[in-house]
Formats: C-alpha cells, structure tokens, sequence
C-alpha cells in the first residue's frame, strides 16, 4: 500500500445518499427492527448503546487477550483472532476460517454472548418474513464465524479509511455466494468489549465507483482512500464505547479514528443474498 501516487487532479465519485438516509439511529437496547432497515438499504446505520452485559464483555476480552490464537498483524497494525476474506481467494479464505475456528469459538461461546443474542433475534426477525441467516459457506466449507480484533495503530487513523463492498468483488472469490450481496447491502456488524480513548468509527457519506476504484489502484481491496480524497464529503464521526453494538452500510467509506489504548471489537460482515437468506461472514 501506499505507494500508488494519487494524480493531483483526482477527484473521488461516486454515489452519496441522502440526508434522511445519511445517519445514525441511537438506541438503548437491541431491536432487530433497526438492522434490518440497515440491511435493507433504508438507513445508514444503528448503534446499540450498553448493549452487551458486563460478564459477556469481560470474559471476552480476557480470553482474547489470554488466546494462543492471538495474531499480531503487521501491515494494519492489530491483533487479531479469526480469519478475513479480503484480499485472498475463496480457497484460502476457508482454509484460513477452518484453521481459526478453535481460536474463534471460545470467544463467542461466553455467557450472555452477544454474538448469539444478535443472531437469534436477527433471526426471529427474519423467519417472520420467511427468511433466515447463516454463516456463508462454499462447497460446504463455512466462512468465519467472527473476526476479533484490536486495533492501536497510531497516526491520524486506528483504521485506514475503506469500503467492505470493493473486497466482495474480487475474481478470485468468483461464484463464492458473498459476491451475490453486492446485489443487496453489505453491512459490517461490531460488538465493542473494549474501548481506550478515541476511536471514533467515522463514515463518509460516498460510496465510490469503479473507475474511482482503478484510478486509486484499489479495485478489489477498496483500501485505502486518502484522506485528501474524501474531504468534498460529509462525515459522521460515531463515539464508540465499551459495550455498544453498531451496525452500518459498508458501501460507505468508513475508518476508525485515532485511539489509546485498545479498541476491541467483535466484527462480522452481513447482507442479503436472495430474497430469503442473509449470510455472514469475515
Ligand atoms: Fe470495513
């Protein structure tokens, strides 16, 4: 990264949403009502404030911190437990989520897990309209299940700002079912059990074309924009605290903001695939 040279007259475009779609809604508790609206391309996003219980938060960062699954990731400075489809083929994306999923299980499997409880309501929700949700798969071969990560790189931003939509397009994840929730919304789910200072998670309102994506050497990363590039946008810059369960549209270009101390978050990536299924995966 960082050595394609951006021509001085670059302009980024794309398509920027509207005002009333443009925003965050703000809860106290989790509703399913809200993600789907998320899902269905009727809002931007939802955060759940104080969401997780204070035993489900606890024991997952404390098995995080204790796992020998805990990876250190270098080029994006973070640690990490689990596996990412980004960048890879679907092959060794699988072979990854396989590998990972003894690390992974643990830290969904604590009391009062919120990665369960969103489940089992999105799919209440989703069975009233005949639809359901699982973790995607290919060939038989499950994606991963969660991606935890903490983020303390330092500079302007813990996160380089990206879009999740870029990723679902690379060829070689051809005919992986993911690719089909390009045709819907993508939607990045996060369970925050840890949170230093800062950390924003900041959302532009822009979701870049192609040809913005070539000219940016990015096609099938969609990471990362600079920060020159989305200055002609409007941001919304989202305080994120331990606890909060947010869920947003991935199409946008979004980062995290400078943090200390670590940021901890349980993510997953989600959309429609037919009419009938949402999947998920990392
Ligand atoms: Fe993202």
């Amino acid at each position: 990264m960082g050595a394609f040279i951006v021509k001085q007259d670059f302009r980024l475009t794309g398509v920027q949403t509207e005002s009333a779609f443009f925003r965050f809604e703000e809860r106290n508790e989790f509703d399913p009502e809200p993600v789907m609206d998320v899902l269905r391309g009727r809002r931007l996003g939802v955060i759940f404030r104080d969401a997780i219980p204070e035993d489900a938060k606890k024991e997952t960062v404390a098995r995080f911190w204790s796992s020998p699954g805990l990876l250190r990731r270098d080029g994006e400075p973070s640690y990490c437990i689990g596996s990412y489809h980004w960048n890879k083929s679907t092959e060794s994306y699988l072979k990854d989520a396989a590998t990972t999923a003894d690390a992974v299980l643990p830290l969904l499997d604590v009391p009062h897990s919120p990665w369960r409880s969103f489940r089992s309501a999105m799919a209440e929700e989703l069975a009233r309209y005949g639809a359901s949700i699982r973790i995607a798969e290919h060939e038989g071969e499950p994606a991963g299940a969660a991606l935890i990560r903490a983020w303390d790189k330092e500079g302007s931003f813990a996160l380089d700002p990206h879009e999740d939509e870029a990723q679902c397009t690379d060829p070689r994840q051809a005919g992986f079912e993911i690719q089909r929730a390009a045709d819907y919304e993508i939607c990045a789910v996060n369970m925050c059990v840890q949170q230093g200072d800062g950390g924003r998670l900041v959302v532009w309102n822009i979701r870049p074309d192609d040809d913005s994506r070539t000219s940016l050497g990015i096609q099938h990363t969609g990471f990362s924009y600079p920060a020159a590039t989305l200055e002609p946008f409007d941001a919304i810059q989202l305080d994120v605290r331990s606890g909060d369960v947010y869920v947003f549209n991935g199409r946008h270009v979004h980062a995290v903001d400078a943090c200390k101390g670590h940021r901890t978050n349980v993510s997953f990536l989600m959309g429609f695939v037919d009419e009938r299924t949402v999947v998920t995966w990392t």
